[in-house]
């Protein structure tokens, strides 16, 4: 968990192909399902574009889908959910009903002025998803993935009104998940300012002290 542009998509990546389980993003998936023009997207769409949540009852019912797939059987990362009281509640029943629970949960922490300068510079790439940035983490050639050679293209809600709407949303709905997951012992807080790649060895080491 983090703020939008807090980099949980970024270090998702990095985690997730560390321990070698799949990487469970619901923004990626209402994304794609918007791209694609499903009913699901179509109903998403309304709410991504004003920086608002999608309703938990949605959200919950596609990430149980989800996890019922074969490849979530050996372990998996979440990235973006839960973000409501009532989503993670409704997880942890869902894990218990499966057998097992979450181990652990990340928050990366960085200020609003922050995250204001990298969801605006950021870039995503058409084809394989990378996630670039104007300045921080640039493409050799303008506009154009480094790694696949696709166009790269700017999120709808990374316009200046939108993203104010998102950081109060995560204020508000999000924020409170902090005292939930501490409660059950289950929170580490990342410094998630600096370079990428010391954010991501901070996150590992955090993963190894727990074990
Ligand atoms: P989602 O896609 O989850 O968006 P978000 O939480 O707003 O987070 P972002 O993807 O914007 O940021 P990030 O933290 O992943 O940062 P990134 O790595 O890209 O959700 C989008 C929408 O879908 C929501 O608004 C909602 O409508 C809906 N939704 C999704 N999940 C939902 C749920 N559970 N319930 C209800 N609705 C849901 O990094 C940002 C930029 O910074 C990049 O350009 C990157 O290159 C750069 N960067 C990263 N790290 C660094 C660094 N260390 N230094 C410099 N630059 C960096
Ligand atoms: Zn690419």
């Amino acid at each position: 968990m983090g703020p939008p542009g807090a980099g949980k998509g970024t270090q998702a990546e990095f985690i997730a192909a560390h321990l070698a389980v799949p990487k469970i993003s619901t923004g990626d998936i209402f994304r794609a399902n918007v791209s694609q023009g499903t009913p699901l997207g179509v109903e998403a769409k309304r709410y991504m574009d004003a920086g608002n949540l999608v309703p938990d009852e949605v959200t919950i019912n596609m990430v149980r889908d989800r996890l019922a797939e074969p490849d979530a059987g050996d372990g998996f990362l979440l990235d973006g959910f839960p973000r409501t009281v009532p989503q993670a509640s409704a997880l942890d029943k869902l894990l218990a009903d499966l057998g097992t629970a979450l181990d652990l949960v990340m928050e990366l922490v960085v200020d609003d002025d922050e995250v204001i300068r990298r969801l605006s510079g950021r870039r995503t790439c058409r084809g394989c998803g990378k996630i670039w940035h104007v300045e921080f983490d640039p493409t050799s050639k303008e506009n154009i993935c480094d790694r696949c050679g696709s166009e790269l293209f700017q999120r709808d809600d990374d316009k200046a009104e939108t993203i104010a709407n998102r950081l109060v949303e995560y204020a508000d709905k999000t924020a409170p998940l902090v005292d939930f997951y501490g409660a059950q012992g289950k929170l580490v807080g990342i410094d998630a300012t600096g370079p990428v790649e010391d954010v991501t060895v901070r996150a590992i080491d955090a993963l190894r002290s727990y074990g």
